[in-house]
């Protein structure tokens, strides 16, 4: 029984995210979600609202629970008897990024392994940070993240 863990910031969550663990969750048994609390960023949402829109747009699948972590991400994952990790890849960009937090996991923990998932190239340009760019601006981004997601980015860019 393999089980992944599907880490990020998830701030929020769009539908490159949810490709990536859609994909996750045919490979593997059960699928962890984990909003990872960076205390160096101030996010648009805190740790409740993330999991909570998580549980919104992913609850049609039943092998995904979604939890949240603060710390290092190898003890969440040995907590949970995570085999693997699962990231997502849209760009040659992210390799280097990737390959890095890959390799530091591992001589963190050898027993989980990171495994990449190459995202579809119809979201290979949707990152959290740019969607929260547009949104600030008034700008459309409801082709790029599911309805409540837009929703509660409409609220936070009107304050
Ligand atoms: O969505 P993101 O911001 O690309 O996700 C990055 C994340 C949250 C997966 C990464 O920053 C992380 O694992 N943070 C937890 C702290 C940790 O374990 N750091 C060492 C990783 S090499």
């Amino acid at each position: 029984m393999a089980i992944a863990l599907c880490p990020g910031s998830f701030d929020p969550p769009t539908y490159g995210h949810i490709d990536v663990i859609e994909r996750a969750a045919k490979h593997f048994t059960s699928v962890v979600v984990v909003v990872v609390v960076n205390p160096s960023k101030v996010p648009w949402f805190d740790e409740a609202e993330r999991v909570t829109l998580l549980k919104e747009v992913l609850g049609h699948l039943p092998n995904v629970e979604i939890e949240s972590h603060s710390g290092l991400l190898v003890e969440f994952a040995k907590q949970k008897g995570a085999d693997v990790i699962v990231k997502g890849l849209r760009a040659i960009s992210d390799i280097e990024y990737e390959l890095q937090m890959a390799q530091m996991n591992s001589s963190l923990y050898e027993d989980v392994d990171t495994m990449f998932i190459t995202t579809n190239p119809r979201w290979g340009f949707v990152s959290s940070s740019l969607v929260k760019e547009v949104a600030s601006y008034g700008g459309n981004v409801s082709a790029l993240v599911p309805p409540t997601v837009d929703q509660a980015l409409s609220r936070r860019s009107k304050g």
